[in-house]
């Protein structure tokens, strides 16, 4: 889950490149510059806003979205969000 100045965004923990989780350490996803959301395993970089990966191995393809709902001041999944690789 991402959230920026413009919104909150939430992507399941999976490089379309392999499956592997995307995190370089835990709960760290993005990029040095906070700007990209960054694959920790080989580079691949992407669009927060859509998820869009622009560079790396899997150029061209997309993060796999998690609907969300906020209610009450808090973020919610609407569906089930795991660790596995899914
Ligand atoms: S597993 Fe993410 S770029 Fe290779």
């Amino acid at each position: 889950m991402v959230r920026t100045a413009d919104g909150v965004y939430a992507y399941r923990n999976s490089c379309p490149h392999t499956g592997a989780p995307m995190e370089w350490e835990t709960d760290r996803f993005l990029d040095y510059s906070g700007a990209l959301i960054q694959c920790g395993l080989h580079g691949a970089q992407f669009r927060i806003e859509d998820d869009y990966c622009f560079a790396g191995p899997c150029a061209g393809r997309y993060l796999r979205k998690v609907p969300i709902a906020i209610r009450d001041g808090m973020i919610i999944a609407l569906e089930e969000i795991t660790r596995r690789y899914d």
